[in-house]
Order: C-alpha cells, then sequence, then structure tokens
C-alpha cells in the first residue's frame, strides 16, 4: 500500500514522541512492504511564532492532500498564562477538526494487565476493562453561537439531526464490531440537545436489532466510569460531554501516556495521543512515546492493515512486559527507559517478529 502521511508534531514533547511514532511506523513499512511518504507542517505554538496562525493554511494544505494525519500535541504555557493573547496553539486543534470536518474522535480507554496497580482504581475493577468513548468532535458548545460582554455571557449547545445522526451511527457501528453494547450519554432530563439526541438514537434502534443500548445521563455516567469501568463496551455523546468523560477515562488505565485516539470524518483523518504537550518534559527523553506508537498502530488498522495493528500492539505489551518503560510507569526500584530508548526496543521487537 501507499501512504501519504502529514506529520504534525507540535509543541512541547510532541516532535521527540513523533521521531519515535515514524521510526515504528518505517519499520513496520518495510517489514510489510508497504510505501510511506511525510510531509512534516507546522500547529500550534510554533505556527503562531513563525506564522502567527496555529493552523496555516499551508498546513491545511498538507493535511487536506495526506491519506492521514499523525499529530502529536500542541500548548505552550506562555499563552496559557497571557489572558490577552489573541490566538493560542487549542484553536490549532478547533480549526483543524473543523477545516477537515473530523466529527467522530475515537478514545479507546484499554488497560494493560501489567499496569492495573499504576491506576488510582482498586485492580480488580481495572482489570479487563476496554471501552471506547466516541465523542462528536465539531458540533455543540465548542462551535455553537457565543457571546460575551462584562455582565453576561453564553456558549449555544447547538447541534442538527444530520450531525446527531452521523455520529450515533459511528456509536452503532462500533459497537456491532465489538461487544455490541453501546451506551449514549446525555442530559435528556435537562438539554433540549440531548432529548434530541435521545429520540434520533430511539429511532435508530430498530436498524441496529443487534445492538444492545442504553441511555445514561452523564453525571451518572461519570460515576459508572470509575464505579464499574467493566459495564461499558461503546459510549456515544456529544462534544463537550465527551471532552469531559474521555479526561476521567484517560486516568483508568494508569498512565495518560499509554492511550492513542482517532478522529475521522469527511475528510483526512487524524490519528493523535490522548495526551497534552508536557512543555515541563520537553527536550528532557521521559515522555512516553506509547501513546503516539499506538496511534499509528490505529492509523494502520484504519486502512484495514489489522496485521501491522497487531504487530505494534505486540511490540507495545512486549515492551511494557519486558521492563522497557518510561518513568512513570518504571517499575518501583527498576531502571527507567527514555523515550529514545523505548522506542528503538519497539522497533528491534517489530524488525524481528
Ligand atoms: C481535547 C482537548 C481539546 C478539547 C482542547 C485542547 C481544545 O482538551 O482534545 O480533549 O477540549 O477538545
Ligand atoms: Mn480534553
Amino acid at each position: 500500500m501507499k501512504l501519504k502521511i502529514a506529520v504534525l508534531p507540535g509543541d512541547g514533547i510532541g516532535p521527540e514522541i513523533m521521531e519515535q511514532g515514524v521510526a515504528v511506523m518505517d519499520a513496520v513499512a518495510s517489514k510489510f512492504g508497504h510505501e510511506v511518504t511525510y510531509k512534516e507542517a507546522l500547529c500550534g505554538a510554533h505556527a503562531i511564532d513563525e506564522l502567527g496562525d496555529p493552523f496555516p493554511e499551508e498546513t491545511y494544505e498538507v493535511c487536506r492532500d495526506a491519506d492521514a494525519v499523525l499529530f502529536a500535541a500542541v500548548g505552550d504555557p506562555k499563552f496559557d498564562n497571557d489572558p490577552t493573547a489573541k490566538v493560542r496553539p487549542e484553536q490549532g486543534l478547533l480549526a483543524m477538526r473543523k477545516k477537515l470536518g473530523l466529527f467522530a474522535n475515537i478514545r479507546p480507554v484499554q488497560t494493560f494487565k501489567c499496569l492495573v496497580h499504576k491506576s488510582p482504581l482498586k485492580a480488580d475493577l481495572v482489570d479487563g476493562a476496554d471501552f471506547v468513548c466516541i465523542r462528536e468532535l465539531t458540533g455543540g458548545m465548542y462551535f455553537g453561537e457565543k457571546y460575551q460582554d462584562n455582565d453576561k455571557a453564553y456558549d449555544t449547545n447547538y447541534y442538527t439531526r444530520p450531525e446527531v445522526e452521523r455520529i450515533l451511527k459511528v456509536g452503532f457501528e462500533y459497537a456491532r464490531r465489538r461487544n455490541r453494547h453501546l451506551t449514549v450519554v446525555d442530559k435528556a432530563n435537562v438539554l433540549a440537545s440531548s432529548r434530541l439526541w435521545r429520540q434520533i438514537a430511539k429511532e435508530m434502534e430498530p436498524q441496529y436489532p443487534d445492538v444492545d443500548v442504553d441511555y445514561m445521563f452523564v453525571d451518572n455516567a461519570s460515576m459508572r466510569m470509575i464505579a464499574e469501568p467493566k459495564f461499558f463496551d461503546v459510549m456515544v455523546t456529544e462534544n463537550t460531554f465527551g471532552d469531559i468523560l474521555t479526561d476521567e477515562g484517560s486516568c483508568i488505565s494508569g498512565s495518560m501516556g499509554l492511550l492513542p485516539s482517532a478522529s475521522t470524518g469527511e475528510s483526512t483523518p487524524v490519528f493523535e495521543p490522548v495526551h497534552g504537550s508536557w512543555p515541563q518534559a520537553k527536550g528532557q527523553n521521559i515522555a512516553n512515546p506509547l501513546a503516539q506508537i499506538l496511534s499509528v498502530a490505529m492509523m494502520l488498522e484504519h486502512f484495514d492493515l489489522k496485521d501491522e495493528g497487531a504487530l505494534i500492539r505486540r511490540a507495545v505489551d512486549a515492551s511494557l512486559d519486558n521492563n522497557v518503560r518510561t518513568p512513570e510507569i518504571q517499575v518501583e526500584g527498576g531502571a527507567a527507559y527514555g523515550t529514545k530508548e523505548v522506542g528503538a526496543w519497539i522497533v528491534d521487537y517489530i524488525r524481528k517478529a
């Protein structure tokens, strides 16, 4: 297969983890005979510094013309601490989602047996938990009409039927490929937008008689996620609830540095770690590259390259089992590996497999 990949390393630890993601991609490509080409582009704080725009037009064109985007992370404290900043790196992420029409954000919450003790939850609750949150990504409060003056402000949680239908369809179909259990998360007891979601989901149910559907209010879902994470298989929800619930979900596995994600929709799909740019760790070779490497696996699986994705997952599992781990998950009393060393170990495993 020929693949054209747009590479957006972004800020902070982004370039370091991206280097390992690309090295793993190269190792898989040469093993399976795929032809991969890369084009790097600016985004985030870097792009603001150089071009005044966190998602410049030329970056958009590179993304649009690629088969997939591999994204690392954006963000820089110099913007967080400046309330007067007119442009922020995060706007680049939102612009990318909107311009590429990435309405479906797929965030798996997976646990690793050898790391369950790292979870803030009890090991028996976490062991075996495995679910996917499908978050609507281009609508809702993030993009609805906004207003702010000195005395009042509002954000509109606006959704249309086609927007809701297409994301619910992703949810139903995802559930079909997994354990056929879909939880629609909303706040239909209070919000009109949620009532529309629920109405449409109920209308769609008969098309998926093989999927068990339940409806859960978001407050209850946030509780259930930590009280009984194994209850969930696939959950689908609106943009804002999905943002909050996936941060909660990301800590279940014990390290945010482990979780990849995919955003798909109308144009080029984007694959990226769930975590951010961790500016404090920049240049220190301590960031966990696994979320980036697993994002490469998700990308390959998106193109139906199942063996390729599976090999990366096996290599990641083997690295953890062999205690080849970055500091935040290192074995007590054992040595920690650097970002580069974890990446190199995984590349080596793939070459030898
Ligand atoms: C995420 C992030 C973004 C969001 C921010 C950085 C705009 O938190 O990808 O979850 O809120 O969607
Ligand atoms: Mn978030």
